[in-house]
C-alpha cells in the first residue's frame, strides 16, 4: 500500500491545526502509520530540503522549519501521495483553492502550514529520512 510523508510545519503547530489536519486525513480514509512532534535539527532540515539548496529562499526555509516543533507523520492508502497533495492545495496559499488545507489556513508561501511528498521517490526518501523502520506501524482494522 502506498505511503507518504506529511509534516505540519511550525506555523500549523503553533496555530493549533494538528488535530484539524489529522482529522482530514482520517476522514478521507487514510491510515496513520506513524506520527511525532519533534524539533528539527539544521542537518535534517538541510537534507529534507536538499533539492532547494540553490534557491534564494533555502536559508529562510531551513531557519523556519528549525524555529519551532513540527508534527511529522506517515499516512498510508490508495493513491495517498497525489491525493494528499490535492488535499493540501497549491504551494502558495494565495493560489490554493478554498476547501484545501492551504486554501483554508495558509498565509504565505513560506508559512504554508503543511508539507507533503510530491512523488513516490520523494515519499520513499522522506519517510526514510524522518522515521526509522521500527517506527512504521502496520495494523488491520478490527473495529
Ligand atoms: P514545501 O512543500 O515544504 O516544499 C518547499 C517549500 O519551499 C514550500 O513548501 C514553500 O513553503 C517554500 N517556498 C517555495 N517558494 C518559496 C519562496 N518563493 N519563498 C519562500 N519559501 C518558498
Amino acid at each position: 500500500m502506498e505511503k507518504t510523508f506529511i509534516m505540519v510545519k511550525p506555523d500549523g503547530v503553533q496555530r493549533g491545526l494538528i488535530g484539524e489536519i489529522v482529522s482530514r486525513f482520517e476522514k478521507k480514509g487514510y491510515q496513520l502509520v506513524s506520527a511525532k512532534l519533534m524539533a528539527v535539527s539544521k542537518e535534517l532540515a538541510e537534507q529534507h530540503y536538499a533539492e532547494h539548496k540553490e534557491r534564494p529562499f533555502f536559508g529562510e526555509l531551513v531557519d523556519f522549519i528549525t524555529s519551532s516543533p513540527v508534527f511529522a507523520m506517515v499516512w498510508e492508502g490508495t493513491n495517498v501521495i497525489a491525493t494528499a497533495r490535492q488535499m493540501m492545495g497549491k504551494t502558495n496559499p494565495t493560489e490554493a483553492l478554498p476547501g484545501t488545507i492551504r486554501g483554508d489556513y495558509g498565509v504565505s508561501v513560506g508559512m504554508n502550514i503543511i508539507h507533503g511528498s510530491d512523488s513516490p521517490e520523494s515519499a520513499e526518501r522522506e519517510i526514510a529520512l524522518w522515521f526509522g523502520d521500527e517506527e512504521l506501524l502496520s495494523y488491520e482494522k478490527t473495529v
